[in-house]
């Protein structure tokens, strides 16, 4: 894309070439109303209202290119007519409840209503029953929709789920004599509006998706709302807070919206949570998981003596990544001052593939990010379940798809139909697990410039190449002599006599016939289908921007050495960016910035996580802490980002900078160590209270600051070990550690909205296959250990794998597995 010069109301600007008119007006300032757009998504010229002149032809402003010397007008007697023409179609039949309506106040109905001066009505559309729905956590209202489709584009183009369509409304015929009266834009409205309400794809009452609210956000009026928030707040009594979700490595922005809890309890409380969502797509834990705060807590000194008095003693400090970078600074100055180990498994295992990866790239960190990844237009995907791991990888993967005519590979071992979902040109490759190595081998063997890389390499690679005879089954048309006998009349006798003749005649026929072609024994060892070459010519053909996904899977193999240095060499020897899923939400910056141990001593302080003294923001220790969204402090994205988060709640008790001053470190506040976050891993010396955290009206992201990919000694060679062809998971039935979608940890399950009980999950069709039925009782038993649960049918995944929660804190799933997330096991009905 080359830049340009465009004219728009006289004022010239630079945009690029392609871009929409209506991007390149508002990236500088100028505005042009419009409802329906949504950035990042398609088009879908549902409401109009966009309409300008360009090169003096009325176009549709979030539809038309920008071309090099175009001349743009916003406004002329012609399209301010069509507007509030439009704007009246919009308020016809409107119900007047802005009083009680839910989005009063940032309704853009009213907005425009305003702004284009709509004081009367000239229109008229029969109304019809258009009672309100309960969708479950969404609840619609079709008295309210103006029909925009912004709720059908954002989960189709954004999300992926593909849920919400148009559907008719059932209404009269239409009254043509607007047709003459009404300007030809606002007349095709008015015979929308007339027509169309939206439903659900599936035909069923209630929504089945991945319920992440973001047709709810993105609804300009009140028709879509979530159904907890319903009816609790105007929108100018909540005070916005700033911050970063604190339940995945996304690091989405969000805005905690806060009030008193009631007249007679003047305590804050977090009502909604709200997103950007022209530039950022929130998942359920972020939307609807926000009230996990520690409450009550006050400051227990007698219970804060033994914490610094089991400090003294311990040797070991355990604890997990749902920790801010100052936090985990924190804990390093005191493994360097008081010589603690430092235990924290899963971003243990994410150093130490990080390490392994550097030391092929020679950079510290995965050279992509997940823009990257939307901004591609073929994907690949690696050792992650997408739509739990990292919803906002799930998304970008899914935008590539719809917004870059994109094609995709799903390499997993857990057949999944929300993947399936994201449309044809997504084809998953149901491994079995442990072949994770064989997949980054396979994208090498597919993808690498041979010539550059290692010849080792190349020579193994050849190895599983060969030819095969195969039989196949062809038609052919064959030619066949059929004999016919006619009777005919001899002219002369007149009599009738047989006469036989020979008649050709083509056939088709099927035969088997041995063909020699071309095998590789990699994608017969990942169970690749047959069409895959086909499919995957198809999906090339058009593909210039590459992205790789990879995820906990790999971190957790036990070959993951190896991985980090495979996925090294495809980021280095192919067109493939690469981007690293951080397990937990500061998994990233804790891995920066901590010197992990492997073994823990003998005494250990735990936060938030079990110790012989504990620590935690949970409530469910020896002493209270305070949870992500009573504190300040930053976190490490995927994305590379130092994001901050500022506290949506006061905090009474004790924090860990206090149990950290009580023995020997020094400093007034957590966020005084913003600026001392590691130089030399890539942080900034930047005070916590100059970090920005918003979006420009261009979608520029202004939060925090971007980490520092610093270079790393590399290995002498590039040598990689070949697959252990050995490495076999035991007989038996198979689960694997994941969650399912909307909860990421014990504190997504502790809110109101997102709370429920973890069992076993199974597939519809696994409990069909099985004499198991939801609600029954099994013991899952693995060589590490046993444990008791409920089985849950979740319809979120398919095939013969179950899956084991980490989100309820009352079921140790963690301890059934080594450090894979995959192992044999065997299930019993109780
Ligand atoms: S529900 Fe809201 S977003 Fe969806 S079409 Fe109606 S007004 Fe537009
Ligand atoms: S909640 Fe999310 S997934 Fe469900 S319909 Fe709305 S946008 Fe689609
Ligand atoms: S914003 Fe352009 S048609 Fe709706």
């Amino acid at each position: 894309m080359s830049t340009i010069t465009i004219t728009i109301d006289d004022q010239k600007i630079e945009t690029q070439e392609g871009e929409f008119i209506l991007n390149a007006a508002r990236a500088n300032g100028i505005f042009i109303p419009a409802i329906c757009y949504l950035t990042r998504c398609s088009p879908t010229l549902a409401c109009r209202i966009c309409l300008v002149e360009a090169d003096g032809k009325q176009v549709y402003a979030c539809n038309a290119k920008a071309k090099e010397g175009m001349e743009i007008v916003t406004s002329t007697d012609n399209i301010e007519q069509e507007r509030r023409s439009i704007m009246e179609v919009y308020d016809v039949n409107h119900p007047l409840q802005c009083g009680v309506c839910d989005q009063s106040g940032e309704c853009e109905l009213q907005n425009y209503t305003l702004e284009l001066g709509v004081d009367s009505q000239s229109y008229a559309i029969k109304d019809v029953e258009r009672a309100a729905i309960d969708w479950g956590h969404i609840h619609y209202d079709p008295g309210l929709c103006i029909v925009c489709e912004r709720c059908v584009t954002v989960c189709k183009d954004m999300i992926g789920d593909t849920s919400l369509k148009t559907v008719p409304r059932g209404s009269d015929p239409l009254d043509a004599t607007y047709k003459e009266s009404m300007p030809k834009d606002a007349y095709a409205m008015w015979n929308k509006l007339n027509k169309s309400v939206i439903g659900l794809t599936s035909g069923e009452a209630m929504l089945d998706c991945t319920s992440c609210g973001e047709c709810a956000a993105v609804c300009p009026v009140g028709a879509l709302v979530d159904t907890e928030f319903m009816y609790k707040s105007n929108a100018w009594e909540l005070t916005q807070v700033p911050a970063t979700c604190g339940h995945c490595s996304a690091g989405c922005q969000i805005s905690y919206n806060v009030k008193h809890e009631s007249i007679e309890n003047s305590n804050d409380k977090i009502y909604r949570v709200m997103n950007e969502w022209n530039y950022v797509s929130l998942c359920g834990a972020g939307r609807y998981g926000f009230d996990y705060e520690n409450r009550g807590v006050s400051k227990d000194i007698a219970m804060f003596e033994k914490a610094v008095a089991a400090l003294e003693k311990a040797d070991t400090i355990s604890f997990t990544s749902m920790i801010t970078n100052e936090e985990a600074l924190i804990l390093q100055r005191l493994k360097e001052q008081r010589g603690y180990r430092l235990i924290n498994p899963e971003a243990k295992s994410f150093q130490d593939f990080l390490a392994a990866y550097s030391a092929i790239s020679g950079t510290m960190l995965y050279g992509s990010d997940l823009k990257e990844t939307h901004d591609a237009n073929f994907v690949i995907s690696v050792g992650t379940a997408l739509k739990s791991d990292n919803p906002n990888a799930r998304y970008a993967f899914n935008n590539s798809m719809k917004m870059n005519k994109g094609a995709g590979l799903y390499f997993h071992p857990v057949a999944d139909p929300v993947i399936e979902g994201l449309g044809k040109n997504v084809m998953s490759i149901y491994h079995a697990p442990l072949q994770e190595e064989t997949v980054l081998y396979l994208i090498l063997d597919l993808f690498a410039d041979k010539e550059k890389l290692p010849q080792e390499i190349v020579n193994y690679l050849e190895g599983f190449h060969s030819t095969k005879t195969v039989v196949v089954t062809e038609s052919i048309k064959e030619e066949l002599i059929e004999s016919i006998t006619k009777i005919v009349v001899d002219e002369e006798t007149g009599e009738e006599k047989e006469v036989t003749e020979d008649v050709k005649k083509m056939v088709a026929k099927k035969v088997e016939k041995e063909v020699e072609v071309e095998s590789n024994a990699l994608l017969e060892m990942l169970g690749a289908p047959d069409n895959f070459n086909d499919a995957l010519a198809k999906f090339l053909k058009k593909a210039n921007a590459f992205s790789l996904i990879v995820g906990p899977d790999c971190y957790t193999h036990p070959n993951a050495n190896n991985i980090a240095r495979l996925c090294a060499l495809i980021e280095k020897y192919s067109a493939f960016k690469l981007v690293m899923i951080p397990t937990l939400t500061n998994t990233l910056g804790v891995s920066l910035i901590c010197d992990l141990d492997d073994e823990a001593g003998n005494y250990t302080v735990g936060y938030n996580t079990e110790g012989d003294f504990t620590l935690s923001a949970l409530g469910e220790g020896d002493l209270d802490m305070p949870a992500m969204n009573q504190q300040e402090g930053t976190l490490t994205s995927i994305n590379k980002r130092v994001n901050p988060t500022n506290a949506a709640l006061a905090y009474e008790g004790y924090e860990l900078n206090d149990l950290a001053n009580a023995v020997g470190l020094e400093s007034e506040l957590t966020i005084d160590y913003t600026e001392h976050l590691p130089i030399e891993r890539g942080f900034k010396a930047e005070k916590f209270d100059d970090l920005p955290n918003h979006y420009t009206n261009e979608g520029v992201e202004v939060r925090g600051y971007l980490l520092e990919s610093r270079g790393v000694k590399t290995d002498s060679d590039e040598h990689v070990d070949e697959i252990d062809s050995n490495l076999t998971l035991e007989e038996g039935e198979i689960i694997y550690l994941v969650n399912p979608v909307r909860q990421f940890t014990a504190f997504t399950n502790k809110t109101e909205q997102l709370h429920t009980d973890g069992g076993l999950y199974m597939s519809e069709t696994y409990l069909k296959e099985s004499d198991l039925n939801e609600g029954d009782t099994v013991v899952i038993a693995t060589s590490q250990g046993e444990l008791t649960l409920n089985v849950i049918c979740d319809n979120k995944i398919d095939g013969a794998i179950a899956c084991l929660p980490t989100f309820d804190s009352k079921i140790n799933s963690e301890a059934l597995f080594s450090d894979y997330r995959f192992t044999s096991a065997s299930i019993k009905k109780v």
